[in-house]
C-alpha cells in the first residue's frame, strides 16, 4: 500500500494509502470518532466507524492520546465541507507512540507557557502556518532575486567591522582577537557587488539591543541585497517590486495557512508597486498636523510616530532622506544638501514598522574616509571597506529586508517571536 503524506491526498480520491501522522484533536460518541491528524505537510480528518472497524480499532482510536504518533490506513474520500477538499475513512490503527500529556492544549494558555514550550508549540496549526509563510516568502526572495540576475553571496558572521553602530554588537573571542557577531553583511556585500555586479544575502544577524518590543529580536534574519551602477531611486524601484512578489506569492501559494490566520488578504491584495514615497521633511509636518508635539526635526522615529504615517496608506511607505545624524556612516549626502542623506526606510501597513532600511552608499574614498573619523570607528578594521573606493569606485546602493517583521506583517501574527522557530529574545535562550 501507498505511503502517502496528508498535501498528496487530494490527487489520491478513491484509493486506499497509507499515513503516519499524529494526533492533534479528537472526539467521539459511541459509534463515530473524528480523529484529527496532521503530519506536518497538513491537517485531514479521519473518521472511525465502529462498525465498520470493529470494537478493537474503534476502541483504540478513542484511547489514543494527543499527539500520539500512528500509522493509520484508510480511504481517501472527498470533504467538500472542509478548504482542505477530503478526509479519510480510517480502517486501521498501528500506534507508534502513546504519548505523554501534552502540555499545550486547545485551551487558552499565556505566552511565557508558550515560548517555555516552543518545542512543541511549533506543532500547532497557527504556528504551523506562520512557518509556512516565512518558508514561501524565502522561496519567493530567492526566485525573485535570481530571476533578476542577482547572485547569492555569503557574508561571514564572524567580523570585525560593525556597520550599524557599535552599540548593539554581541562580542566574542576570536582566539586571541576580538571578534564580533555579525549585525548586517552589509559591508561585505559591497565587496561582494563590485564582484559580481548585482548580489544578494541570506542569514543570520545579531543585535545586542537591549529593546522589548513586539518588534525587536536579539537574532533575526536579513534579505541584503546589493547593486552597482544602482542608484537611490532606482534602488526604491527594486525594493517595492520585491516586497510586492513576495507578497503576491504568499497569496498565491498560501491560501489555506492565510485562511487558518483569519487574515484579511484584501489588504495583501492591495500591495502592488508602487509604493508611495514621503521626504522625511515632510512626515515631520504631517506629525505635527497629527497632533505629535513631541517629535523635532532631527529626531529618529519611534513606533507610534511610523504607526501613524503608515495609517495614511494602505500599502508599504518609503520615507527618504534622513538628517545625516540619525542615521550609518555609510549613506550618500544628498547632491543638494549637507544635512540630509539618500536613504529610505520602508514602513509596512497596520502598525508593522520599518521592514527595510536601505541607502545609496558613498563611493568617494575621501567623503568615506571622513566620515569613519567623524564615526570615531577603528580605521584598520575598515581599511579593506575603504579600499573599495580606490579601485574603481562607482554609485552603488543596496537595502536590507528583516524577515520576521515581514513574516509578522503578512501573515497578521501579534509580535515577532512568533515569525521565527526559536525566536532569541531579551531574556529568553530558552528553548
Ligand atoms: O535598518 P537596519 O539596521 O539596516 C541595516 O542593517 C543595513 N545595513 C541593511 C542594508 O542596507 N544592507 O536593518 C534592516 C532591517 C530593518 O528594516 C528591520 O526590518 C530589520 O532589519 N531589523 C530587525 N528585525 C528584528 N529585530 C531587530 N532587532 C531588528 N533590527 C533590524
Ligand atoms: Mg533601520
Amino acid at each position: 500500500m501507498k505511503k502517502i503524506s496528508i498535501n498528496q491526498m487530494p490527487s489520491h480520491i478513491g484509493e486506499e494509502v497509507k499515513l503516519g501522522a499524529w494526533l492533534a484533536n479528537k472526539r467521539s460518541s459511541g459509534k463515530i470518532a473524528f480523529l484529527q491528524l496532521r503530519d506536518g505537510t497538513g491537517f485531514v480528518q479521519g473518521v472511525v466507524v465502529k462498525a465498520d472497524v470493529g470494537e478493537e480499532i474503534f476502541q483504540l482510536a478513542k484511547s489514543l492520546t494527543q499527539e500520539s504518533s500512528i500509522y493509520v490506513t484508510g480511504t481517501v474520500t472527498e470533504d467538500t465541507r472542509n478548504s482542505f477538499g477530503c478526509e479519510i475513512q480510517v480502517s486501521s490503527i498501528e500506534v507508534l507512540s502513546l504519548a505523554e500529556d501534552f502540555p499545550i492544549t486547545p485551551k487558552e494558555h499565556g505566552t511565557e507557557f508558550l515560548m517555555d514550550n516552543r518545542h512543541v508549540w511549533l506543532r500547532s496549526r497557527k504556528q504551523h502556518a506562520i512557518m509556512k509563510i516565512r518558508n514561501e516568502i524565502i522561496r519567493a526572495t530567492y526566485e525573485f532575486f535570481n530571476d533578476e540576475g542577482f547572485v547569492k553571496m555569503d557574508p561571514p558572521i564572524l567580523t570585525g567591522s560593525a556597520p550599524e553602530g557599535t552599540s548593539e554588537l554581541f562580542a566574542t573571542k576570536y582566539f586571541d582577537e576580538d571578534a564580533f557577531l555579525s549585525q548586517s553583511g552589509q559591508l561585505y556585500m559591497e565587496a561582494a557587488a563590485m564582484a559580481m555586479g548585482k548580489v544578494f544575502s541570506f542569514g543570520p544577524t545579531f543585535r545586542a539591543e537591549k529593546s522589548k518590543t513586539r518588534r525587536h529580536l536579539i537574532e533575526f534574519w536579513m534579505i541584503e541585497p546589493e547593486m552597482a551602477f544602482v542608484e537611490f531611486n532606482e534602488s526604491l524601484e527594486v525594493q517595492e517590486n520585491y516586497v510586492s512578489y513576495i507578497v503576491q506569492s504568499v497569496l498565491k501559494n498560501c491560501k489555506l495557512e492565510l485562511e487558518r490566520l483569519g487574515r484579511d488578504t484584501s489588504k495583501l491584495e492591495a500591495i502592488q508597486a508602487p509604493f508611495p514615497r514621503i521626504t522625511y521633511d515632510d512626515a515631520i509636518e504631517f506629525l505635527h498636523e497629527k497632533g505629535f508635539d513631541d517629535i523635532q526635526w532631527g529626531d529618529d522615529f519611534g513606533a507610534p510616530h511610523e504607526t501613524a504615517i503608515a495609517e495614511a496608506y494602505d500599502k508599504p511607505v518609503f520615507i527618504t532622506h534622513y538628517p545625516v545624524g540619525i542615521k550609518p556612516f555609510y549613506m550618500q549626502p544628498h547632491p543638494e544638501r549637507d544635512d540630509v542623506v539618500l536613504c529610505a526606510d520602508l514602513i509596512a501597513p497596520e502598525g508593522y514598522g520599518e521592514i527595510i532600511g536601505g541607502s545609496e552608499r558613498i563611493y568617494d574614498y575621501d567623503l568615506l574616509k571622513q566620515r569613519i573619523k567623524e564615526h570615531n570607528l577603528d580605521e584598520s578594521a575598515y581599511a579593506w571597506y575603504l579600499e573599495l573606493r580606490k579601485y574603481g569606485t562607482v554609485p552603488h546602493s543596496g537595502f536590507g529586508l528583516g524577515l520576521e517583521r515581514t513574516v509578522a506583517w503578512i501573515s497578521g501574527a501579534e509580535h515577532v517571536r512568533e515569525s521565527i522557530p526559536f525566536p532569541r529574545l531579551l531574556n529568553r535562550l530558552y528553548p
